[in-house]
């Protein structure tokens, strides 16, 4: 694990290394940022986005929330996504979920009073959409796993109902809207092939 001072350093040894094998690197980068990719994923501090997908500076934008949710209530999200459609005009979202994630366990599990518990409600509702399929699930790891990918799923019919999405893909047929799982146990990215 780093410490503090570590990442500065790493910095350092990192702008020497992109100028090394691109001199006008940042010069390029301060032009303007034209991603083709909108990621959306977890918080998680074991799915770094860039680097499981070996997408480089200036290739993704991203937005990161507990559980990968996307709820017309959240402005941070919606505005995002707007930003990301309608400005930035990328022709992919992904949701991006991952097993083991912290945020669709705790939504497993009661209430407990503080700010997560009406974020989890999200999720406590996509599972209640869900319970016929769910409740067949005896094992309850399996369970946990398939309501990650449920939520995955649920978050791109999310995604794809928002109006700027829709109209974008109605009138110039992107974005495409994506659903991916991160298997933090080997590395391996799942796509669930959302169809809208
Ligand atoms: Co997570």
């Amino acid at each position: 694990m780093k410490t503090y001072d570590e990442f500065f350093h790493y910095n350092r040894k990192w702008v020497a290394s992109r100028k090394a094998s691109d001199p006008d690197f940042f010069v390029k980068l301060s032009e303007g940022q034209y991603p083709r990719f909108l990621y959306i994923g977890c918080c998680d501090s074991r799915v770094p986005a860039e680097e499981v997908t070996g997408a480089k500076p200036g290739e993704l934008f991203v937005h990161r929330n507990i559980a990968n949710l996307v709820h017309p209530s959240d402005p941070n999200a919606m505005a995002v996504i707007e930003f990301a459609v309608s400005q930035l005009q990328v022709k992919h979202i992904v949701v991006c979920g991952h097993y083991l994630c912290g945020g669709i366990k705790a939504s497993m599990e009661p209430r407990v009073g503080g700010a997560l518990d009406p974020w989890l409600d999200h999720i406590r509702n996509v599972a209640e959409l869900h319970s016929g399929e769910l409740k067949h699930i005896p094992d309850e790891e399996q369970r946990y796993h398939k309501l990650v990918e449920i939520n995955v799923e649920a978050q791109c019919r999310n995604v794809a109902d928002i109006p700027v999405v829709r109209d974008s893909f109605r009138t110039r047929k992107y974005p495409r809207v994506h659903g991916w799982v991160f298997d933090i146990r080997n590395g391996e990215l799942i796509d669930l092939k959302f169809k809208p």
